[in-house]
């Protein structure tokens, strides 16, 4: 789902539409840009980028523990307990070729929307429920990049 657009009274700072992204920027005083979508704020940098802020890596840390490594391993190395006989299991997120080969936009994708949806198995389970936190998935990507530094 796009980061939509949707323009909310009441913003303190200058509001700005961007044409390129369709996206209403909202500047806030410290000038960063917060997009507003479903009552949530995002925060973008001026470049569009989707900005990891504090909150959303720690929440993002949180759900790896809680859902993800009892497959992928806290260390990211795939022989989590729950993939001890799952075929094909998860991949080692530590292999450097494979941190090369796979783009953020399937690593989001396969968090968000699961396995199936970019063609590999349906034992990743998807996380819809993330769908309108873009910043907590952003997040999750960057904490399976880590593994991989
Ligand atoms: C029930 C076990 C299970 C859980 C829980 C799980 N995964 Fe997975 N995940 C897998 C398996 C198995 C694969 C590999 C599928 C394949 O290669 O066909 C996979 C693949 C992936 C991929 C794609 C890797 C690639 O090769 O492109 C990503 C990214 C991923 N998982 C992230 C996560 C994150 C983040 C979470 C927690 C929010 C999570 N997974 C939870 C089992 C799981």
């Amino acid at each position: 789902m796009p980061i939509a657009l949707i323009l909310m009274i009441g913003c303190d700072g200058r509001i700005k539409s961007d044409q390129n992204t369709s996206r209403e920027l909202h500047f806030i005083d410290d000038g960063e840009a917060a997009a507003v979508h479903e009552g949530r704020v995002i925060r973008v940098s001026s470049d569009g980028a989707i900005k990891i802020t504090a909150e959303a890596k720690a929440e993002a840390d949180l759900i790896f523990d809680d859902r993800c490594t009892a497959c992928h391993g806290s260390n990211g190395d795939g022989k989590g307990p729950a993939a001890a006989s799952m075929k094909p299991g998860p991949k080692d997120f530590r292999d450097v070729q494979w941190q090369k080969s796979v783009s953020d936009e399937k690593i989001t994708k396969a968090i968000v929307s699961g396995g199936e949806a970019i063609g590999l198995s349906a034992g990743m389970p998807g996380n819809p429920d993330l769908e309108d936190r873009p910043g907590v998935v952003a997040a999750l990507v960057a904490h399976i990049r880590s593994f991989g530094k």
